[in-house]
């Protein structure tokens, strides 16, 4: 089974074949990042127009390297969900001309559960490994989402816990600007805290618990706690309730490293919280994971993963870490959890609609 994967939720314009569900042939990623990074994040008018000028090379490129042709295509599957409406229009419009021009089969496919799957993904030359078994935890840490699942199958899952304001990835990026770091600040932000040689323990920053039992997360208190860090706290009584504009430059090198730690280190206590919350009550109830699967943006971070590990070993359940290319948006992800879905029989027609909002 040969299926062809189309990704343009965002800023990455991809396509991928991916043949058994599992093996990735090709895997191609337009990135847009020195497009935007100007403006210190995605513009989304940009990011249609520069899918539209990526789109057809980028598939070209990916069916080339995959040895194939369209015409070996099994299926076309599209993440369509959910996005920048005008980035997934053009990946949306591209599968449905593409499945109707060769008479195959067309797929909608929800991006942030193809996250989960991309740790199930192999390499082309990689001997087969085992699968993940079901009832399986998920956790999806990216740019966009930050929720938890437990997966009884590849096509059902159900959420138990998403952010109620900012996506964790989204406060590494904010985080970083607060810094004065560049764009893409997630992986700047890793990179300096991981290496920086600052203390993780310098500044107690905020973990959030919500509420006794709850599965949900919230990181913009983290994020408000490091501007204040750094810029001072506004409102204080005789003040005029703004906040002091010193430039991130006042930071000394020492400091703002000092900074990051702390911040990766509430940021990832934060995530880990909450998956072993949750882990403890599916246990408690009966319904005890028998795999940890992991996917999003957030997954390539040093620290994240290393805990990761560390959790699910304690917890004698395989992880379901992705490669460090199927961690940010890819394609292969895509025709990987396409393939099930077809599997399935969850086929589409020339009416799939590109949706801004996940399914569940
Ligand atoms: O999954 P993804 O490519 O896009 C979404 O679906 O949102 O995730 C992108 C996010 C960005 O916020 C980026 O800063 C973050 O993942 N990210 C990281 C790291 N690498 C990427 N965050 C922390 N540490 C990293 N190493
Ligand atoms: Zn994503």
């Amino acid at each position: 089974m040969l299926i062809l994967g189309l990704e343009t939720s965002c800023d990455e314009t991809a396509a991928s074949v991916v043949v058994d569900g599992r093996r990735v042939l090709s895997s191609v990623v337009a990135s847009q990042n020195d497009l935007h990074a100007r403006y210190g994040g995605v513009v989304p008018e940009l990011a249609s127009r520069a899918h539209l000028e990526a789109l057809v090379p980028v598939v070209e490129h990916a069916v080339a390297d995959a040895g194939v042709t369209l015409a070996d295509l099994d299926a076309i599957a599209v993440g369509h969900r959910p996005g920048l409406i005008g980035s997934l229009l053009v990946g949306v419009s591209a599968a449905k001309a593409l499945a109707w021009g060769l008479g195959k089969p067309l797929i909608g496919v929800d991006h942030v559960h193809s996250h989960l799957y991309a740790g199930n993904l192999i390499a082309r030359e990689a001997p087969l490994s085992p699968e993940p078994r079901f009832p399986a935890l998920g956790l999806v840490v990216s740019g966009g989402h930050t929720s938890i699942y437990i997966l009884r199958s590849w096509n059902d899952l159900q959420r138990l816990g998403a952010t109620i304001d900012d996506a964790v990835g989204e406060a590494y990026d904010k985080a970083a600007m607060i810094l004065g770091l560049p764009h893409p600040g997630g992986p700047n932000l890793d990179a300096l805290a991981a290496t920086g040689g600052g203390n993780d323990r310098a500044l107690e920053l905020p973990i959030s618990r919500i509420a006794p039992g709850s599965l949900d997360f919230s990181f913009s208190g983290l994020k408000t706690a490091l501007l204040y860090a750094v810029r001072g706290v506004p409102f204080t009584r005789g003040s005029p309730g703004r906040l002091p504009p010193p430039p991130p430059e006042s930071l000394t090198d020492s400091r703002r490293a000092d900074l990051a730690a702390c911040f990766q280190r509430a940021a990832c206590a934060a995530v880990m919280l909450k998956l072993t919350r949750a882990f403890d009550q599916l246990a408690q109830r009966g319904d005890q994971p028998l795999s940890l699967l992991t996917g999003g943006g957030v997954t390539a971070n040093s620290r994240l993963r290393a805990q990761l590990a560390e959790r699910a070993a304690s917890w004698g359940v395989p992880l379901f870490l992705p490669a460090m290319q199927y961690c940010v948006d890819n394609a292969a992800m895509i025709a990987g959890l396409g393939g099930e879905l077809l599997r399935a029989g969850r086929v589409a027609d020339l009416n799939l609609q590109p949706v801004p909002t996940t399914a569940c």
